[in-house]
């Protein structure tokens, strides 16, 4: 499928219950409630590519589940009644899905192969099985430290041993996929993070029974970032009864487009301001981006508020340190705000980018410039000269996040833009096309 935008009208409206729920946080309540005793209903479930792969998961292991619309319902009976699966589980090209489960998998104490796409097979798990096997867990890899992984059974009544670990990079699936371990632990975890990733997990977890503790402390005048992680003697956590926030990964494509097409103005409500996701808006104001945040208000442990956005003249900034951590997923429809901001752009400290599901630096270097963008690549980052947009055929390259900014850029660009394969939009937001549509812009499909 073939996405075709082109620059036509404003982008007028309100926004509220298209926006799908937040991706990281459906992961995790579709899969903590498996470990839950009781009940569990989650509203606004993200129904997508990447969180069916999770679902299924959950009925290889036994768990019963039903979903009505975005209503998700997990009938859990605790840690101790997941049962070995009998095939290997395909978890897509979704690696929260692989790196929270294995985490699960070794924390439950059962027997399974995890495994993906071909996209998903080259991202590194070694980041996830060296500290897991720190803890005692028996996992065995393919060569290169990647997908399939099969993490095996212990024997009856040993438990993981806790863990205290500096994670080398900032990354929420590792630090969830320990957690989830450290629940199958006897006493404290201790996780040393490099930077603020996303804390839905401690959240939820904190939500449901567990203690979990947050702080920050400076050594050698950089600042890290703990959790520890203490499991309920008994490990009984309570079901969850929530209803979740738009993604703001999801809606960062809608502020963006409002922002460069002229005479837009949208708002978008009941968005996650988690702190830790909010890095895209930090970086657009910094621009001038006229955004203003209101109905602020905490919403299942998590801030949620409304995001209004007028089209705006934005200029160059830098972006590099813990912002990069609080808006990973958004650099691809960030650098597009870059491509028509006055002057240049340019940020680092980002080489996680590599890792995604494309090689985000190299990606966006290549197909941007097919678009008449002058940009450069560095090894953990790129510097972009705004102010030329043109259009052209470009390619998705099977990554979700770059088909939808690149059909946000042909919002804005001179010549239409013709994102090729850009069936993976479905993977994280199925409704963007039709959503956009709604809004006033100029975007269809083509098989
Ligand atoms: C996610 C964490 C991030 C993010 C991904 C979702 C999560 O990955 O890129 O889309 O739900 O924990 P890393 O933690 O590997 O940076």
């Amino acid at each position: 499928m073939n996405l075709i935008s082109k620059s036509a009208n404003p982008l007028i409206g309100s926004v509220s219950n298209e926006l799908p729920g937040d991706k990281s946080i459906s992961h995790r309540a579709a899969l903590f409630a498996a470990f839950a005793e009781g009940s569990s209903r989650i509203e606004h479930f993200q129904v997508s590519g990447v969180t069916r792969p999770m679902l299924q998961a959950l009925t290889s292991f036994g768990i019963q589940w039903s979903l009505e619309g975005e209503t998700l319902t997990v009938e859990g009976r605790g840690i101790s009644a997941w049962k070995n699966p009998t095939f290997p589980i395909d978890c897509g090209n979704s690696a929260t899905t692989l790196r929270l489960l294995a985490g699960a998998i070794a924390g439950a104490g059962v027997t399974a192969t995890l495994d993906g796409s071909y996209g998903l097979r080259r991202r590194p798990m070694d980041r996830i099985v060296d500290p897991l096997r720190k803890m005692g867990a028996v996992i065995k890899t393919t060569p290169g430290g990647i997908a399939p992984l099969t993490i095996q059974e212990r024997a009856e009544g040993q438990k993981l041993k806790p863990l205290t670990y500096d994670l080398p990079v900032a990354s929420a699936q590792v630090k969830s996929c320990l957690l989830l371990a450290a629940l199958g632990a006897k006493g404290t975890t201790v996780l040393n993070e490099p930077g603020p990733s996303r804390d839905h997990t401690e959240r939820m977890l904190s939500s449901m029974g567990v203690t979990v503790k947050s702080y920050e402390v400076e050594a050698h005048n950089t600042l890290r970032y703990m959790v520890e992680l203490t499991p309920p003697n008994p490990l009984v956590l309570s079901p969850l009864n929530m209803s979740l926030p738009a993604d703001p990964s999801a809606a960062a494509f809608l502020i963006v487009a409002a922002l460069i097409v002229p005479g837009s103005t949208l708002t978008l409500k009941g968005v996650c301001l988690n702190p830790t996701r909010t890095g895209l808006l930090d970086a657009l104001q910094a621009m001038e981006a006229d955004i203003t945040l209101s109905n602020q208000h905490d919403a299942g442990g998590d801030l949620v508020g409304d995001i209004k956005v007028n089209a705006s003249e934005l200029q160059g900034t830098e972006i590099n340190g813990s912002l990069v951590v609080r808006m990973i997923d958004e650099f691809p429809v960030f650098a597009i705000a870059a491509a028509v901001a006055h002057g240049s752009t340019v940020v680092h400290d980002a080489k996680e980018l590599r890792l995604k599901e494309s090689d985000r630096i190299a990606m966006l270097a290549a197909e941007l410039r097919i678009l008449g963008v002058e940009i450069e690549e560095h090894s953990d980052g790129f510097t972009i000269l705004g102010g030329n947009l043109q259009g052209g055929i470009v390619e998705s390259h099977g990554d979700h996040r770059l088909a939808m900014s690149l059909a946000v850029a042909g919002l804005a660009a001179e010549s239409p833009v013709t994102v090729q394969h850009a069936e993976c939009t479905s993977e994280s937001f199925p409704a963007f096309a039709a959503l956009l549509q709604k809004l006033g812009a100029s975007i269809t499909t083509e098989r």
